[in-house]
């Protein structure tokens, strides 16, 4: 049977990057989706406003472990200006596709990673220009 997955989504899932947690993370982001009960929980370090390090632990199923590793790639060394772009759809599009039934995997996260970035601003004690936005929020841009 043909996989319904890219290459690249299979090597992330078998071997995803940036597996663990920071302890001295500065943000933290947790994300579940209720229909599934998938959990993603995303951690940063920034130093001089560049994301230098990235981690995630996610319980949950192999498109949202892969959407997870390909995510914390996209950001590590990127300025968290570039990283406020960073969305499901670049996500989706570094992993060469998702099939239409798992998008909402990626969904997850763009959500964890806009979870961090607030948690990052609020230990900052700067007001977030991120809003949190619903899976259909998402899934409609
Ligand atoms: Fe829940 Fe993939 S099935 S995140």
């Amino acid at each position: 049977m043909d996989s319904p997955y890219s290459e690249t989504v299979m090597d992330h899932f078998m071997n995803p990057r940036n597996v663990g947690e920071i302890k001295d993370a500065d943000g933290v982001g947790t994300i579940g989706n209720p229909a599934c009960g998938d959990i993603m929980q995303m951690f940063i370090k920034v130093e001089n406003d560049v994301i230098v390090d990235a981690k995630f632990k996610t319980f949950g199923c192999g498109a949202a472990i892969a959407s997870s590793s390909m995510a914390t790639e996209l950001i590590k060394g990127k300025s968290i200006n570039e990283v406020l772009k960073v969305t499901n759809k670049a996500v989706t599009k570094a992993l060469g596709g998702l099939p239409k039934v798992k998008r909402h995997c990626s969904v997850l996260a763009e959500q964890a990673l806009q979870s961090a970035l607030n948690d990052y601003y609020k230990k900052e004690g700067i007001p977030s220009p991120v809003k949190m936005k619903s899976e259909e929020e998402i899934l409609a841009e």
